[in-house]
């Protein structure tokens, strides 16, 4: 069944993955290529700027987070500033990325959780997504399946473009899969969910209810189902797990506390992994000289996947809320502020990196911040990997002639300040 839907043609793919609609349905959609020239200034001027960067930049206004709304912004542009940002979870708290919820329930999970609560539930679940794991179970249960299916499809043809018919299928069905959801229920479960967040655009508050209904009741038969027969997917795992607090006795997860792992493991890693895999390919087809070297050594792979993570972060803000009165570069900063961490900035710092905004798999390896660093680092970032690996391994096999279709338009970045990725990449297959 998962192998008929995988390879379907559905008017949902171009909905749901055009990185530009999706931008604009959220309203936070720019003309990213301005940005970074700007950046380079105001870093050269001070690693930390007070207001916010959009605001600074003359960009439309867009609240990206609630609790975020009516606070005075700091934009963190240096490596060295985020960095010790990062690290410090005391004062720089991850609590300014939940939503208001009637019922207190965290709706982000481990997302808007500071330690040591962050600790105790992040422990749930990590085990699965270390990088054993990612190479083993995620791997060779669902990642290896699906890149084979859709290689097999695109063969049939002499074009195809890489971010409808690859790059937006595989961490949708990937993830959807684990989870333990069908895989036909991949595309209208995401659908739901992102009609059921406080930043989808356009969308009418009964609209919205109206879909995060779809969302928690999904999940919960799912569970409900698992309780009664378990199978090897994530929601049996969590299901096994103790949660262990602090001067608590160790404890099941309850269902409403599952589901929100699944949500959000969900949204993290739907559309995350599908724009920084077309960023990857991006990068290797308009640098050839690179795609050659990597189809001659594929161990080249993992460099290009790193190097396309520092150059490019599908993901490039994350907020935290500052807790406490602080000195910080510079800046007296009051409790109750809100800091605007630019990874993408600060992965295109020159303190760090010679020719930063060069995409360049063979500069030294130094590690970037596209997947966070310290407490809230990217839980997925193993199975991102190994599923951009897969990828291109298997792209490379099939169609060693690979390129651009110069009779398409140039593919090129687009999207929000916040979540960015590639327009269509249209590949001559032979
Ligand atoms: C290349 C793809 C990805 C990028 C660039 C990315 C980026 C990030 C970043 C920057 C954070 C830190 C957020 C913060 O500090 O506030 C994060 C957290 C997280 N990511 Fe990813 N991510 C990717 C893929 C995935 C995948 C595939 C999954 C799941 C399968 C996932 C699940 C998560 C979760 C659950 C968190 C929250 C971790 C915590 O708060 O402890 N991500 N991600």
């Amino acid at each position: 069944m998962l192998d008929d839907v995988l390879v379907a043609d559905d008017p949902l793919y171009e909905e749901l993955y055009d990185v530009r609609k999706e931008a604009e349905s959220v309203g936070n959609f720019i003309d990213v290529g301005t940005v970074m020239p700007r950046v380079h200034q105001l870093r050269a001027q001070a690693p930390v700027h007070k207001g916010k960067l959009r605001e600074i930049l003359g960009l439309p206004e867009h609240d990206r987070h609630v609790y975020a709304k009516g606070r005075q912004h700091y934009s963190v542009l240096t490596y060295e500033a985020c960095e010790a940002a990062f690290r410090d979870a005391a004062t720089f708290s991850n609590t300014v990325q939940g939503h208001p919820n009637p019922a207190g329930e965290r709706t982000m999970g481990i997302l808007e959780m500071d330690p040591p609560m962050h600790r105790g539930f992040r422990r749930t679940i990590q085990p699965k997504f270390l990088m054993p794991e990612a190479l083993g179970w995620w791997r060779t249960r669902t990642i290896d399946g699906i890149v084979e299916r859709l290689i097999e499809r695109m063969g049939k043809s002499e074009r195809a473009d890489l971010n409808l018919d690859y790059c937006a299928r595989i961490p949708v069905y990937t993830i959807t899969t684990a989870i333990g959801l069908n895989g036909d229920e991949a595309l209208r479960f995401r659908h739901a969910y992102l009609n059921s967040t406080s930043s989808s655009h356009n969308i009418s508050m009964d609209e919205r209810i109206r879909n995060a209904r779809i969302v928690e009741e999904t999940l919960l038969a799912l569970i409900g189902a698992r309780h009664a027969e378990p199978q090897d997917d994530l929601i049996s795992f969590l299901l096994g797990t103790k949660l262990m607090l602090p001067g608590e006795e160790p404890r099941p997860l309850t269902d409403r506390e599952i589901m929100t792992h699944a949500k959000l493991v969900m949204v993290a890693g739907g559309g995350t992994s599908w724009r920084q895999m077309g960023i990857t390919l991006f990068a290797l087809l308009t640098h050839r000289d690179q795609l050659e070297a990597v189809k001659q050594d594929r161990a080249l792979i993992d460099d290009a996947i790193e190097e396309g993570l520092r150059w490019n972060p599908t993901a490039p803000y994350f907020y935290r809320m500052v807790m406490k009165d602080t000195e910080f570069y510079g800046h007296h900063i009051a409790e109750g502020s809100v800091l605007e961490l630019g990874l993408g900035p600060a992965n295109r710092d020159p303190a760090r990196w010679d020719r930063p905004d060069a995409f360049d798999m063979r500069r030294p390896k130094l590690t970037n911040m596209a997947f966070g660093l310290g407490t809230h680092r990217c839980l997925g970032m193993n199975v991102a990997r190994v599923e951009i690996d897969r990828a291109i391994n298997a792209l490379l096999d099939h169609f060693p002639n690979l390129r651009l279709d110069p009779a398409a338009p140039a593919p090129f970045m687009t999207g929000g300040l916040e979540q960015q990725g590639v327009s269509a990449l249209r590949v001559l297959l032979r």
